[in-house]
């Protein structure tokens, strides 16, 4: 494993440090209101406090949204919350490189943060890139010749090769932020030599990333267990051979995920007894909850959540685990007939021993719901990024941090 510098390995008293947050929030579609705060606040309390501690002058870049898309908002809202969240004043600029922003970062006195606006303001953002053409970016090439330091805090965001994640590694030098930093431990501890047994928990609807990650961790003899539920729960099961009945069938085409069948097939032939799949499910009959085995299916009403049977084999399995990684609900948990199976599997794996690493919006927010926060390994704030990971996928603005290590040396 190559290694990148982190903020312990530099002096930032009076440096201009150029530091990438995920700052891309729940905006509200009508009002344009920021509705979480959670990744500002990771930040906030964290890296961006500590460097203005140290005596940086702290320029925060980030982006918000994709342009076209209602969240695409400027970044003065963002700066507004992260002002409250460290508690000192913290400045704004509608601008990114030009004129006014290059003035506010030659203004800043030592510990003062600035944020820039919204990075997917420059065309040449999201353009896909390498480090080094990324370097030669307006963005770069304005804003590098005003900083000493450049920290990449944005781990949530390293799956994606844009230039403000990759383009300054090529000319400053660079370090991970404590976000950055803790995730990366987090998601190696699991991917690199997990405590055996491993077992993966894959729920909710991304079937398509769910096989991914299936195939690597099996692949790579990082899982000893599989447990599938929610709809990825039903397409291994239509993969194993059940006809779900009609309401649930026709969801699964509706989603375009019935082509993933045979890779599943295969890859549940090449790994017998890894891949759980429920024995018993939860239908909804008169808006009731009503268990059904899975011997008589079809049935004509919709599956929302796994039944008890289920819960209880899968619960013996996190019971013995000593890795738990846990992605997506087992149900359909915001209806409260439903929400069992994904309640319990998320207790079970709180008050398990094993280290467990919550990933996933909706499974951070059940997690969050049933007060099990303060009780799992570790809890993170990715999306896309996350699954990447979990996939095996090398995330470029990591791999542009370790470069920048070897490019500048100690
Ligand atoms: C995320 O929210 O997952 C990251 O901020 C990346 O956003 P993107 O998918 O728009 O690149």
């Amino acid at each position: 494993m190559a290694e990148f510098k982190t903020i312990d390995d530099f002096d930032f008293k009076g440096k201009t440090v150029l530091v990438r947050v995920d700052f891309n929030s729940p905006v509200d579609p009508e009002t344009k209101k920021v509705l979480d705060d959670t990744r500002i606040r990771a930040h906030g309390e964290t890296t961006i406090k500590e460097l203005s501690a140290k005596g940086a002058k702290v320029v925060i870049l980030a982006h918000q949204g994709r342009p076209g898309e209602p969240d695409f908002i400027p970044l003065k809202q963002h700066a507004e919350i992260l002002e409250k969240i460290i508690g000192k004043p913290v400045k704004y600029v509608d601008d990114i490189f030009g004129e006014k922003a290059k003035n506010a970062i030659r203004n800043l006195k030592d510990g003062e943060v600035l944020v820039l606006d919204n990075v997917r303001g420059f065309p040449g953002e999201r353009k896909k890139k390498t480090a080094e053409e990324h370097s030669k970016s307006e963005l770069v090439r304005n804003l590098a010749p005003l900083a000493d330091i450049f920290v990449n805090d944005a781990f949530s965001a390293a799956h994606r090769a844009h230039a403000s994640i990759v383009g300054f590694t090529w000319v400053l030098p660079s370090a991970a932020g404590r976000i950055m930093e803790r995730e990366l431990k987090a998601l190696r501890r699991v991917l690199e030599n997990p405590e055996k047994p491993c077992v993966f928990t894959l729920g909710g609807a991304k079937a398509d990333d769910s096989l991914k990650i299936s195939t690597y961790v099996l692949n790579n003899k990082i899982a000893d267990y599989i447990l599938t539920g929610g709809i990825i729960g039903h397409l291994f099961l239509a993969a194993k051979g059940f006809d779900l009945g009609k309401p649930n069938m026709s969801l699964l085409e509706k989603q375009g995920v019935l082509g993933l069948i045979p890779g599943i097939k295969e890859l549940m032939e090449a790994y017998p007894g890894k891949i759980k799949v429920p024995v018993d499910l939860a239908i909804e009959v008169d808006g009731e909850r009503r268990e059904i085995s899975t011997d008589d299916l079809p049935t004509e009403h919709p599956i929302f959540d796994i039944g008890s049977r289920t819960i209880k084999e899968y619960k013996e399995i996190i019971n013995a685990a000593k890795t738990i990684v846990v992605s997506g609900p087992m149900g359909v948990y915001e209806r409260e007939e439903f929400m069992k199976g994904t309640k319990e599997v998320l207790e079970a794996i709180a008050s398990s021993d094993a280290f467990s690493l919550v990933g996933g919006g909706h499974t951070v927010a059940a997690t969050e719901e049933f007060g099990l926060s303060d009780k799992m390994g570790y809890i993170s704030t990715a999306g896309g990024a996350l699954i990447a990971f979990l996939m095996g996928e090398e995330l470029p603005g990591v791999k542009a941090l370790e470069e920048a290590a070897k490019r500048f040396g100690s």
